[in-house]
Order: structure tokens, then sequence, then C-alpha cells
């Protein structure tokens, strides 16, 4: 089971803290369970792992044996929480390079997650002489970036198998009831799959948003759902520091409230890089309002060791760090003899590449804490969905706690709204005419 460590916390957090905060945290605790606090109608997420549409998994299992049968590739159209947690999943269990496997499983190419020609047209190329279907995911269904996208696909997917092949071809998750994307999918006839009403989009991995893509590439989705059920469970049920979310929520909130800014979360795994990308937006657009927040950022090392290493060893002592620990690799490799010893490794011939690297992150960890940056650590029971859903229901529930911690509501995102708003104005979008006038009259300053 997942488990959290602190590292030498005592030196930067020396006054216990721990029976202060416990009845703030039982208070978020119990505002998480029973949908009571700000922001309560978002938080379908808590029990999900245990009251999932089990009829639209079986859906979800049966579209993606289609997907696999008839497409050599799948376009996962969406941005933010709509394609990250896929896509961190899917890099974890499968490998970032997953595509260029050889495999019976589709490619999996994400699209519609920024505005780019290029990036655009590279993947329509790439599926133009390949079967290939698409999952089209916007819970609003009306964000631009996707809908653009989706236009280009729609359009490629129809001249290739007319307008009736292309009906089977297009999966569309969103909305049970309302948007754009329902009203379309509802009058052309395409398969449709839901992110309920309750679940904000940075939570909704363990639902349709995330569990077709990953399910298309052969990941045990039942295996992913368990492990979450069990952190759930674990969550629920121990409401102390016992709780590996309640240790986390309560050490980030005490550093935070002792100066520290910016949190880096860490991973030794170059496979992890999408789950990183995943937990930044779970905790920064959750916790980042009303002046308020840790900056989430993250590293990947041991490569950015060598880039951010010097800051983070020496720079302005902003953060902290919470390290990520997958567990043992997969592949059981050891570091081959040299006769000559030419870069005099041989001290490390036959040593396994998980040790060095094991020593990597205590050095690492020591390094960092003696150059005044607190380490937490996140042990995760693996590199397998089961554990994988484990630490997906750790992050959340950890920060549904944080938020409340913080006194915002954790699951709006008000500020995102400003962009769009600037330009929509700016593409001269019909009502929007008086703000372009402004907009531009500050653009020529
Ligand atoms: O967490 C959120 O709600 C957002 O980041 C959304 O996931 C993102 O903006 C995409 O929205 P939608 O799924 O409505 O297209």
């Amino acid at each position: 089971m997942l488990d959290v460590k602190l590292f030498h916390m005592k030196s930067f957090l020396p006054m216990p803290y721990e029976a202060a905060l416990a009845p703030r945290l039982k208070r978020a605790h119990d505002m998480l369970q029973a949908g009571n606090g700000l922001g309560g109608e978002f938080t379908g997420w808590v029990h999900l792992p245990r009251d999932y549409d089990k009829a639209e998994f079986d859906r979800i299992q049966a579209a993606a044996a289609k997907i696999r049968s008839d497409s050599k590739a799948l376009v996962v159209i969406g941005i933010g929480g709509s394609y990250l947690g896929a896509r961190g999943v899917i890099d974890c269990l499968c490998s970032p390079n997953y595509n260029l496997k050889k495999k019976d499983t589709p490619n999996i190419y994400f699209a519609g997650n920024g505005l780019s020609a290029d990036a655009l047209q590279e993947i329509l190329e790439l599926v133009e002489g390949e079967d290939f279907s698409v999952n089209v995911i916007s819970k609003s269904g009306t964000t631009t970036e996707p809908a653009v996208a989706f236009r280009f696909f729609r359009e490629a997917l129809e001249k290739k198998y007319g307008k009736e092949g292309a009906r089977g071809r297009i999966y569309a998750t969103t909305d049970k009831a309302r948007g754009a994307l329902k009203s379309l999918a509802d009058a052309e006839g395409w398969e449709t799959f839901v992110v309920p009403d309750e679940v904000g989009g940075r939570f909704s991995v363990l639902t349709a948003v995330g569990l077709l893509p990953i399910a298309v590439t052969g990941v045990d989705i039942s295996e992913l759902m368990a492990g979450a059920a069990e952190m759930m469970d674990r969550c629920t049920t121990d409401a102390s520091f016992d709780c590996p979310a309640w240790r986390y929520a309560a050490i980030r909130y005490e550093l935070y409230r002792s100066g520290r800014s910016v949190e880096l979360l860490a991973c030794y795994d170059p496979a992890f890089r999408f789950m990183l990308e995943w937990w930044k937006q779970l905790y920064g657009e959750s916790e980042g309002k009303d002046d308020k927040g840790l900056f989430p950022a993250s590293v990947e090392f041991t490569a950015d060791l060598h880039s951010m290493g010097q800051y983070i060893q020496q720079g302005r002592r902003l953060m902290f760090e919470t390290v990520v620990r997958l567990g043992a690799s997969h592949a059981r490799l050891s570091v081959p003899t040299d006769a000559q010893d030419g870069d005099g490794l041989n001290f490390l011939a036959g040593t396994d590449m998980d040790f060095i690297r094991d020593k990597a992150m205590e050095g690492t960890l020591l390094a960092h804490t003696e150059g005044g940056v607190p380490n937490i650590i996140v042990e995760a029971d693996g590199k397998t969905p089961r554990a994988l859903g484990q630490l997906i229901y750790f992050f959340e529930y950890a920060c549904g706690l944080s938020g409340y911690l913080l006194d915002v509501n954790p699951f709006d995102q008000p500020g995102v709204e400003a962009y769009k708003k600037n330009m929509f104005a700016l593409l001269g979008k019909p009502g929007y005419e008086d703000r372009r006038a402004e907009l531009e009259a500050k653009l020529a300053q």
C-alpha cells in the first residue's frame, strides 16, 4: 500500500503540528465525505471508485475492444483534465515510447491540447494512411482547442470512411445532457460516454474521460479502479494521521505556512512525466486562487539534476520537494564490465541499475535537505495499474483536503476564463465587440 514518509522534516518544522491541525483536517475530511463544503457539488469523485456506473464501464471495455479491432490509431482530443490523466497513465504503464513499440494495440495520439497548426498537421499526417478512430473529450463541450481539432479529424474521418463509416469511429465523452458536443453527438448518432456532473475535469481520470483511451492500450482498467478503491477505503475510514493523504496534506500545508511557495514533484522515472503534468493541473487549479496556494512545479530526476539541480541546491529557498518512488523497475539491468575500465566505472560492474538509481536518490535527498529543501517521499506500491489507481486517488483526496485547509473552493477554476474571454474578443466572436476595441487599444500601446 502507498505510504508517505517525511525525510528529516524536524529540522524544518520543529514544532509538533499534528494535534493543532487534526480538527481542521477532520473538518475537511467530513466535508469531502458529505459533499457539503465549498464546491461540494463537485465531490462525486470521492466515492467514484465504489459508485461508478458499471454498465458504462462495460460499454467502455466494449468500445475499447472495437477500437482495438478496427483501428491502428486512436486520436484522443481533449485539453487539461480531459487528457492529462489518460496521457499520464498510458505513458507510465505503457511507456512514453508506446507508439514506437511493436504491439497489437492501436497507437494513441493526443490532439486538441493546444492551438499549434504544426502539431495538428503532424497527427493528421500520421493517421492519414491508417485505420483510425477518434475519442473527443470535453465536459463542457464548448472548449475551443478540442472543438477546433475535432473539426479537422471529423472531416478526415468522413472523407475516408463516409459519414456512415465515420459514425462508427467517433466516440464522444461529454456531459450527459448539456453542451454543444452532446447535442452534436446525439444529432449524428455517435456513441457517447459521460463525464458525471459532480466530477470536475481535473478529477475525471477514473471516469470514461481517462478510462476509454487507457483501455484501448490494453491496460487493465479494473485493476486501476481496484487500486483507487483500496485508497478510497483507506481515506474514508482512516480519519487520522495514519492516512497517507492526511500526512501529505498536513505537511505541505505547514510548509506553505512556514513560507515555502513552490512544491516540486519529482520522480526518477521518465515514464512518470505526464503524471507530473496531471498532478500540476490537479493542485494548481484546485489551490491557486484568492491569492493563495503553492505553485506546483515538477522535475524529472536524474535528468533535471543536471539542469535544475543547481537552483534547487543553492537558489532562493522557495521550495520543498515531494519525491514519488515507484519501486522496482520491470527491467533487470546490471552494469557491464569493461576490460579497459577507461571510464573508471568498473566498481559498478554487475551492479543493478535500480540500486544505482536508489543511491542517486538517497544522495539527492541528503544534499537537498542539507541545502535547505525539505523533502517528502511518496512510496507507491509499484508501477502497476493497481498501484497507479492508489496513487491517483491519494493525490485527489489530499488535494481536496489541502484546498479546504487553505479555505478555498478546490473544485472551481474561475481564473481559466480570463484568457478565453480575451481570445474570443480578439478573434471577433459576436458579443465581445466592446472588449475587442479595448484590448486592441492596449495591444497597440
Ligand atoms: O479541470 C478543469 O475543469 C479544466 O482544466 C478542464 O478539464 C479543461 O478546461 C477542459 O475542459 P472541457 O473538458 O470542458 O473541454
